[in-house]
């Protein structure tokens, strides 16, 4: 017999290569794997493409209807993502970029209901609708970016809602390698300090180490079917406070780091629009709290790591982030 086709959008980015390790190893079943990259002769692809019998490197076009439908045929899963392209964020703003994600997403999804004769399983990785939910008080644009592709994927007409999981994956800690977030040393404090737009108890969820992660979790979803189909799952490993991710820092890189609180005003005339961008984002968690990921869903529609039965296996954000060499990073 021959194996289910698990198609694996992004396959070379942080969420992909988490997914693909994962069930490349998972027997339970075996899949053969659809690896999506929009370049197959990256030195990054051919190495992929080189490593398992079991791994099919497949270049896709994700502005193209029928690349996308070329890159799906047979599949019995698919794992979808979009990304907020820096590169145009920083070349033609935030609403240049949210277009072409949105359309990026929606070619998925369009895709996706073409095949409806061999998919079983269509996981998505998306984000909340912050807008919808404060009624337009935060649009944050790598955020609504994804919500088209869920109105799509709801739509009773498009028959994927039955055969959907919505996948709400928390913050990277590993973020903290990255302006704006990277922490900056301050010569008369003699320490780090991580400085966020929001107060240091503003509980943020997080996905943990996202590799092992991130695969952990889609490979229970894809076993547990029954508990997922038409569910949102929360792909958050724990909570920890914005003055507790300075902390969790401390701990792993053995360099002492403190939290500091910045207006949203202030962070955006430091970074720009992407401080706006990134500021919009702890505001929105802020006010939300411990509901920025399930606000306004039913319980009834919300699966846990638990749920799962996974949460014994999650990596922390402290095991993260002790695994990069902040040495090099910070300086
Ligand atoms: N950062 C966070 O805290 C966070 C949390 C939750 C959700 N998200 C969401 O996650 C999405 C991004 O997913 P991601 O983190 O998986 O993206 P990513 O790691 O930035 O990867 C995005 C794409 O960049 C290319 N790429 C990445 N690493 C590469 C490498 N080593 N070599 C060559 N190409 C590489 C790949 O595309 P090609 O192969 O086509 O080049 C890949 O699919 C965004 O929508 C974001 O909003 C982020
Ligand atoms: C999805 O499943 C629900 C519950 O079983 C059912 O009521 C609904 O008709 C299904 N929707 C579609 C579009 O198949
Ligand atoms: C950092 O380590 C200390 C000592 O082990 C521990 O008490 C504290 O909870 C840790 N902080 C975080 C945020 O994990």
């Amino acid at each position: 017999m021959t194996p289910p086709i698990a198609v694996i959008i992004g396959a070379l980015g942080a969420q992909g290569s988490s997914i693909l390790s994962a069930l490349l190893t998972s027997n339970n079943p075996r899949y053969k794997i659809r690896a999506l990259t929009s370049n197959t002769a990256s030195p990054e692809a051919i190495r992929l493409a080189n490593s398992h019998p079991n791994i099919e490197v497949f270049q896709t076009d994700l502005s193209s209807p029928t690349s996308l439908l070329a890159a799906f045929t047979g599949a019995s899963v698919i794992f979808a993502n979009t990304v907020f392209k820096p590169d145009v964020f920083l070349t033609q703003g935030a609403a240049a970029a949210e277009e072409l994600e949105i359309s990026h997403g929606l070619n998925i999804v369009q895709a996706a209901s073409k095949i409806s004769s061999t998919l079983q399983h269509f996981i998505w990785s998306t984000l909340p609708d912050a807008d919808g939910l404060t009624e337009g008080k935060y649009k944050i644009p790598h955020f609504q970016s994804k919500i088209p592709a869920d109105k799509y994927l709801l739509d009773p007409e498009n028959g994927l809602v039955n055969k959907t999981t919505f996948l709400r994956i928390g913050m990277y800690g590993s973020n903290l390698m990255r302006d704006p977030y990277k922490p900056v040393y301050v010569k008369e404090v003699g320490k780090y300090i991580l400085t966020l737009p929001c107060s240091p108890l503003t509980l943020i969820p997080f996905i943990g180490e996202e590799t092992p992660n991130i695969g952990l979790i889609v490979e229970a979803i894809l076993r547990q079917p029954e508990r997922t189909l038409g569910k949102y799952v929360l792909g958050v490993a724990e909570h920890l406070t914005a003055a507790e991710w300075a902390s969790t820092l401390s701990n792993a890189s053995k360099v002492e780091v403190s939290f500091s609180e910045m207006t949203l005003e202030d962070y955006e005339g430091h970074w720009g629009h992407v401080g706006t961008e990134i500021g919009l984002m702890f505001k929105f968690i802020e006010e939300l709290q411990r509901d920025s990921y399930t606000g306004g869903l039913s319980s009834s529609l919300i699966v846990t790591p638990e749920d799962l039965g996974v949460q014994c296996l999650l990596h922390s954000t402290e095991d993260g982030l002790g695994k990069i060499n902040w040495e090099d990073i910070l300086g």
